[in-house]
């Protein structure tokens, strides 16, 4: 990882959790004092007024509208209105679940944009599409989405995770190199609109991270973090991968 870039931990609660939880968490990151890396913590949404510092929480979701006659949608601005910093956008479960497009997702990436969020960009491929030896262009076109709709300067404020769907939630995470691999690939890519920004953006990987092998992942040069599922339901397994991080 370069020193200039700021490493970058996120928790994705994914549909669990409880009051229980939340309180557990803030005061195992309380008692953390984790300096040198931004921790964040993506609960559900009846879970977010729990927290303390609500700088250093996400939500999973938002909508590509404005607030309006949506039923069941949450806005950009509702979440920015909190005082909430981050928003995963594109997670694989909800291309898969809620039929997202790389269009819908652009969309949504900069409505968060223009509510002063900070998107995590989630990109990846199935095992399929990394068999059929098209994981290069797939990844390409999930970024390029966005980059048509929003520009690639927008990418100053973004973070971008590469989370392999074979990798998530089924304890086989990528090999450092294999995320090395994309990762590298995904700043080259960017680096050919703006290398100034390929440079600075944090690039983080998500897939089966846990303390035991958040180190050796986090130490490849592209990796300037990790968004962790699982894991990030266990304080202490949390905060150790945080503290690999810092
Ligand atoms: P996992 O999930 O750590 O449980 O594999 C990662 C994610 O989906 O963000």
């Amino acid at each position: 990882m370069q020193t200039t870039r700021r490493p970058f931990v996120a928790g994705n609660w994914k549909m669990n959790g409880s009051k229980q939880l939340v309180s557990d968490v803030q005061k195992a990151l309380d008692a953390a004092g984790i300096a040198e890396c931004d921790c964040v913590v993506c609960p559900p949404y009846p879970f977010i007024a729990g927290f303390t510092d609500l700088a250093n929480v996400g939500v999973q979701n938002v909508s590509a509208l404005d607030n309006g006659a949506h039923t069941g949608e949450v806005s950009a601005q509702m979440v920015a209105e909190l005082g909430v910093r981050y928003a995963i956008i594109g997670h694989s479960e909800r291309r898969a679940d809620n039929h997202e497009s790389n269009d819908i997702v652009a969309h949504k990436v900069h409505k968060a944009l223009q509510l002063g969020l900070t998107p995590i960009l989630c990109v990846g491929e199935s095992l399929q599409t990394r068999e059929s030896g098209k994981l290069y262009e797939f990844i390409a076109e999930q970024l390029d989405a966005v980059i048509r709709l929003t520009g690639i300067e927008q990418f100053a404020k973004i973070v971008v995770a590469y989370e392999p769907i074979w990798a998530i939630g089924t304890g086989k995470t990528a090999s450092p190199q294999q995320a090395q691999d994309v990762h590298a690939f995904i700043r080259g890519h960017l680096a050919r609109q703006n290398a100034e920004i390929a440079e600075s953006i944090r690039i983080i990987y998500g897939g089966s991270v846990k303390a035991a092998n958040a180190k050796e992942l986090f130490s490849q040069p592209d990796v300037d973090g990790g968004l962790i599922g699982g894991a990030s339901l266990d304080p202490q397994e949390f905060i150790k991968i945080c503290q690999a991080a810092n």
